[in-house]
């Protein structure tokens, strides 16, 4: 008999286009531990609709997010990949668990602030309510670990938290999952301000290298990529651009940071930049022809994503029955 292997759930929202932070926040580190794992990747829709968004451009990000999880590596022997709203139950269990939060709890988040910020007077019940939903997907698939960047830690504690609360309330239903947060490039920030996290959101394209970026684009973004005055690169957290692409360095040559920051302790921008680019298109080109490949073959992906989605209800169906009987939902006849 093989061993159960403890479970990880985690998600991407199809917002924009990934780019290497998505990749090496998360993703890479995703590959690389599948093994020890059995693991649910889902594509989070539902929480793309929080906030403003075009019809059209979602269902296309969507399929591509899914092609990027199995173009990035993941494999479907120790993943199940699907797209959230085919599982109904995520939207459903997000409604019990609303009943249980304390808004005060939601309007306490650090994203809920400043997205609300930004959008000003047509904030939305979603946002709000958008750890809730991330709740919802994660405590429905009883997972030991998920596995996120460090700016999701707040969303594991309150996932956490309303487990607690629930359990406590009303029995034992949901287990309560450890995040899993890789230090080393857990953080890549922007290529225009070193300070910033590179982010789909950034109205500047210029900020992020996409996964599907051409090579031109890759080199242009680079070349434009904000320095500073000093020659020789560092690791110093006074110099955040230095240390941001010497990090994006090191882990796409799978080299140690402190050895890379070595070899380039007297080479000057214009040294490096050339090396960077050149590192960074020969890691994308693979990823790139794999894309291809799942994106172009008609009906593979859906097949993929339509047994992805009958696993994952199987699994969601079961904590959703038992968290509405122990809230006392009389169950249908
Ligand atoms: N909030 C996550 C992000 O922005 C996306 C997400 C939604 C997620 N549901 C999840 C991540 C469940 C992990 C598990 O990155």
């Amino acid at each position: 008999m093989t061993p159960v292997k403890p479970r990880t759930l985690s998600g991407i929202q199809p917002t924009g286009q990934l780019h290497l932070g998505n990749y090496l926040g998360a993703m890479r580190n995703w590959v690389a531990q599948q093994e020890k794992y059995d693991n649910y990747f889902c594509v989070v829709d539902l929480h793309a609709i929080t906030i403003p968004h075009d019809p059209q451009q979602l269902r296309a990000a969507t399929r591509a997010v899914a092609a990027l999880y199995l173009a990035c590596g993941i494999d479907l022997t120790h993943a199940t990949i699907f797209i959230q709203s085919h599982i109904p139950a995520h939207s459903q269990l997000t409604w019990l668990l609303m009943t249980q939060t304390p808004l005060n709890w939601l309007e306490a988040m650090t994203q809920f602030k400043e997205k609300s910020l930004r959008q000003g007077e047509n904030v939305g019940a979603g946002l709000l309510n958008y750890p809730v939903l991330m709740a919802a997907d994660i405590l429905l698939y009883q997972p030991h670990a998920v596995p996120v960047g460090a700016d999701q830690k707040e969303h594991i504690e309150i996932t956490r938290d309303i487990a607690r609360r629930f359990n406590s309330l009303y029995g034992e239903t949901f287990r309560l999952p450890e995040p899993l947060i890789q230090k080393e490039g857990a953080r890549i920030m922007s290529l225009t301000d070193g300070t910033k996290k590179m982010s789909k959101s950034d109205e500047s394209d210029l900020s992020r290298i996409n996964l599907l970026d051409a090579p031109d684009e890759i080199q242009k973004k680079i070349k434009k990529a904000k320095t500073d005055p000093i020659r020789g690169l560092t690791l110093d957290p006074k110099r955040p651009e230095s240390t941001n692409l010497l990090t994006i360095y090191a882990l796409l040559t799978s080299q140690a940071l402190e050895s890379v920051a070595q070899e380039f302790a007297i080479s000057g921008w214009g040294q490096f930049k050339p090396k960077l680019t050149d590192a960074t298109i020969a890691f994308l080109e693979p990823m790139q022809e794999r894309y291809r490949h799942f994106t172009t073959e008609p009906g593979y992906l859906e097949a993929i994503l339509k047994q992805g989605a009958e696993k994952a209800h199987a699994l969601a169906h079961e904590t959703l029955y038992q968290a509405s009987t122990n809230l006392g939902l009389l169950l249908p006849p």
